[in-house]
């Protein structure tokens, strides 16, 4: 079937089997090997995009359900403010160790931070629930999130 969906603010259609995993037309069909595939059963966030602005896992949708949604994936949201925000402050908070984790961490961090005000540590952990890291240990991933949400707040990246 033919699926026409926005992905990353640009037009996308693509001729695709209806239920082949989203992660996989990502991937594999459209090359944004940003979405990682950790699980392949819903349960490690590595491949959380946003649809529709909500976090949606890939390895769990079908290409069908893409049709006439906006998608973002982790490709798209380097290229907004929030999501260089984002970005920067994994870097500079030092959230990032094998960083296999990270592009859905990031997803889930810039739905979050699209609430409103600056959110406070529980609510973030609570955001991020979600994802799951091997790594980190997790600190330092709320201190970045925080950390961008404060920015975000600020305005800094307004200036
Ligand atoms: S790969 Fe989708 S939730 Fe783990
Ligand atoms: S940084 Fe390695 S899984 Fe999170």
């Amino acid at each position: 079937m033919k699926v026409r969906f926005e992905l990353n603010e640009a037009p996308m259609e693509i001729d695709v089997a209806p239920d082949r995993r989203v992660v996989d037309l990502l991937r594999e069909d459209l090359r944004l090997t940003g979405t990682k595939e950790g699980c392949g059963t819903g349960e490690c966030g590595a491949c959380t995009i946003l649809v529709n602005g909500q976090t949606r896992l890939s390895c769990l949708m079908v290409a069908a359900q893409l049709d006439g949604a906006r998608v973002t994936t982790v490709e798209g949201l380097a290229a907004t403010t929030a999501g260089a925000t984002i970005q920067r402050a994994f870097v500079e908070e030092g959230a990032v160790q094998c960083g296999f984790c990270i592009p859905g961490m990031e997803m889930a961090a810039l739905a979050l931070l699209r609430q409103g005000d600056a959110p406070g540590r529980e609510c973030i952990r609570e955001g991020l629930s979600g994802n799951l890291c091997r790594c980190t240990g997790y600190t330092k991933i709320v201190d970045a999130v925080e950390r961008a949400g404060r920015d975000l707040h600020a305005g800094r990246e307004e200036q």
